[in-house]
């Protein structure tokens, strides 16, 4: 049987199954980020707040009750309790690598790319909008939620004027992190500018003297060692000096170029490659690796395929390579 034909269409999830599963993702991330994180093996259950405030974080509680929606073991970290159905139960797998980081960890980093049949993942003028469907932009903001941070390259401001907000679904803002090593782009960026979430631009360290063009709610961040020996950027160096900020769990949201250099430097520890069924022809490329001579040289990473609505969603575990392909019999 063909797996495509048998994965599940994640975008499918009843709306009652997601508004009761997608609290519990945002209240792991927030124990994560201001405390509470489990430290028994057991059930867990949101606590109801009855004076909610914007202030006061959503919080998990251990909790003896039967109907306890989550369960937590060092081991196995975070699982869906109950009675749930194969969508549902998808949708938390498909996130639970990132509910399942501890806070202290180390640095863990997810990258995502919207491409087409053939590879690419804009127009040759940059035009982006859309690559992928609906379904797949709300899977981006789901991930812009459960993040720290989100890191675009300076061709993804430009090209796109993006706002990196989590607007579509429930859940906070991430850090909006720019990687802009000869501050070269225009501080009329919404990001710079728009005061939705805070901003950090990376830049070389002697690229941040003098005045930044926008004060905004950015922050010009002189990273030592951006750029190595020959010039080209340094994906470890970035992911060093957001850890030293206290993020630590990492979005990269594209471009190609951006992306391919974090895998390149084995800096992604995922990877969400959604591919839609459109054909765009000599545009920005998406992934790009080095060549290889023969196949048993190619990264063959484990991976599994789910359907965001029309686009097919690549869930891309690149810690754990795939079992060698054989002949068949
Ligand atoms: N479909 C998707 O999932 C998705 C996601 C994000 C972006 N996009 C699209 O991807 C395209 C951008 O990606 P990309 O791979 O070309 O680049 P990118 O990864 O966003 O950014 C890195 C590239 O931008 C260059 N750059 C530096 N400063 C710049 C400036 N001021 N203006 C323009 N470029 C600058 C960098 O040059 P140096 O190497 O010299 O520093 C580097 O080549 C856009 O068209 C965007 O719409 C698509």
């Amino acid at each position: 049987m063909n797996p495509l034909a048998a994965a599940l269409d994640l975008s499918r999830i009843h709306p009652s199954d997601e508004a009761a599963v997608w609290p519990l993702c945002l209240a792991i991330v927030q124990c994560r980020r201001s405390g509470g994180w489990p430290t028994a093996p057991g059930r867990y259950a949101l606590v109801t707040d009855p004076a909610p405030a914007a202030s006061r974080p959503a919080a998990l509680l251990s909790s003896a009750a039967p109907d306890a929606p989550l369960a937590w073991s060092a081991q196995d970290g975070w699982s869906l309790c109950g009675e749930h159905d194969a969508c549902t139960l998808e949708f938390f797998a498909l996130y639970k690598p990132l509910l399942d980081r501890p806070p202290g960890s180390a640095p863990w980093v997810i990258a995502q790319l919207g491409q087409s049949l053939d590879g690419f993942v804009a127009t040759h003028r940059g035009h982006s909008c859309f690559v992928t469907g609906p379904q797949s932009l709300v899977h981006l903001h789901r991930l812009r939620a459960l993040c720290d941070a989100v890191i675009v390259g300076a061709g993804t401001v430009a090209a796109d004027d993006p706002r990196l907000t989590t607007r579509h679904v429930e859940g906070a803002h991430p850090v909006r992190v720019v990687l802009d090593p000869h501050q070269g782009l225009d501080g009329a960026a919404r990001v710079f500018s728009d005061g939705e979430a805070p901003t950090l631009r990376l830049c070389r360290v002697d690229a941040t003297a003098g005045d930044v063009a926008s004060p905004g709610n950015e922050e010009v961040l002189g990273v030592p060692g951006l750029l190595d020996a020959n010039g080209a950027l340094d994906a470890r160096a970035v992911v060093a000096a957001l850890q030293a900020r206290g993020l630590s769990l990492l979005f990269v949201e594209g471009g190609g170029i951006t992306v391919s250099r974090f895998l390149a430097q084995s800096c992604l520890d995922r990877l969400h490659l959604t591919v839609a069924p459109v054909l765009i022809g000599a545009g920005r490329r998406g992934l790009q690796v080095a060549a290889a001579d023969t196949m048993d040289e190619c990264l063959r990473p484990h991976a599994r395929a789910l359907r965001l609505g029309d686009d097919v969603l690549w869930d891309i575990d690149l810690r754990h390579p795939a079992p060698p392909l054989t002949a068949p019999r």
